[in-house]
């Protein structure tokens, strides 16, 4: 089905147009100075935001790629802008999912899907299910519409939204699965509140999971693999699947004092061998080059 064929989805924020780069960091700073905290969807709500907007200017190839896929790729529901929020109106259900996907195979939703080599890898391989890709950075989408354009893919489709948006907006029980791969590390302690994996993004994700669904995280970084630990740990709702023992610092770091983190006191912490649906994105690869662990984690929805 073709996206212009998703009905009554409300038109772009008029306001929704994609400010500099400038603008963005303007409109951040003051978001941190406010001390905003959460996700949630642009408009009334100030938010902390994950990811720093800028204006990217795509070369030929991607130009070409965005041209000729992103009506077949691309779902409608961004309002635009520089938080990327979710038009007003859209909710992210069944129904919706029916007419974009053409089926209502079991969902598959990564978030923060970079270059797309991912999850155009995993689309790719398990042709049952539905994969939705959601990233904010403009050759990142264009690159992915880009590979699943060469290969035909029928089962993906992509949205250009602040991810934790869209979750607000959508159904109980809508994924299987949800995919947190190299989140942006964040690494200044001022900076560990714009973390992707957050307690109230993980109560969205907790509650658009079908019962035994899983939220899987995966970090090369020690400091964001105890953030994960501290936000997630503690759910009475999921559960920590993982059968691997690893010992991290039970204080945090920041920029600049990585360094001290092995002298600090040390916890045991479950984690999971590395997931198998995932293939080696350069992220991962410059991790391991680096020399760092490569963390991999599996909540359950209980
Ligand atoms: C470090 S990259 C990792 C990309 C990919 N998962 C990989 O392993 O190659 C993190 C990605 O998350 C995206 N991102 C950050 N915040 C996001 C948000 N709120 N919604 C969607 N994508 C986001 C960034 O634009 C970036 O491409």
């Amino acid at each position: 089905m073709r996206n212009d064929q998703l009905p009554h989805l409300p038109p772009t924020d008029p306001a929704g147009e994609i400010p500099d780069a400038a603008h963005d960091a303007a409109d951040n700073a003051a978001h941190d100075a406010a001390g905003e905290g959460g996700h949630g969807m642009s408009g009334a709500r100030r938010v902390v935001l994950s990811f720093v907007r800028r204006r990217e200017r795509l070369d030929e190839r991607l130009e070409r790629a965005k041209e000729t896929y992103q009506d077949r790729y691309m779902l409608p529901i961004d309002a635009g802008g520089a938080r990327l929020g979710v038009r007003l109106g859209v909710r992210f259900d069944r129904a919706l999912v029916e007419r974009a996907w053409g089926n209502d195979h079991p969902l598959i939703v990564e978030v923060g899907t970079g270059q797309g080599e991912n999850i155009v890898a995993a689309a790719a391989a398990r042709p049952d299910m539905n994969f939705l890709a959601l990233e904010v950075y403009d050759p990142g989408i264009a690159h992915t519409l880009l590979l699943a354009g060469k290969q035909g893919l029928d089962n993906l489709r992509i949205a250009q939204v602040n991810a934790p948006a869209l979750f607000e907006v959508a159904e109980s029980g809508l994924a299987a699965e949800v995919w947190t791969f190299f989140p942006d590390p964040w690494p200044k302690m001022r900076h560990h509140k714009r973390r992707i994996v957050q307690p109230a993004f993980a109560d969205a994700i907790r509650r658009v999971l079908v019962p035994g669904g899983v939220w899987r995280i995966a970090t090369d970084i020690e400091d964001y693999a105890l953030h994960v630990h501290e936000v997630m740990d503690g759910r009475a709702d999921m559960r920590n699947a993982g059968s691997v023992t690893v010992s991290l610092p039970t204080e945090h770091v920041g920029k600049g004092t990585a360094g001290m983190a092995q002298a600090m006191p040390h916890a045991d912490f479950l984690e999971s061998e590395r997931f198998d649906g995932r293939i080696l994105t350069n992220f991962e690869r410059k991790g391991i080059a680096a020399g760092r662990r490569i963390h991999d984690f599996t909540y359950q929805a209980v």
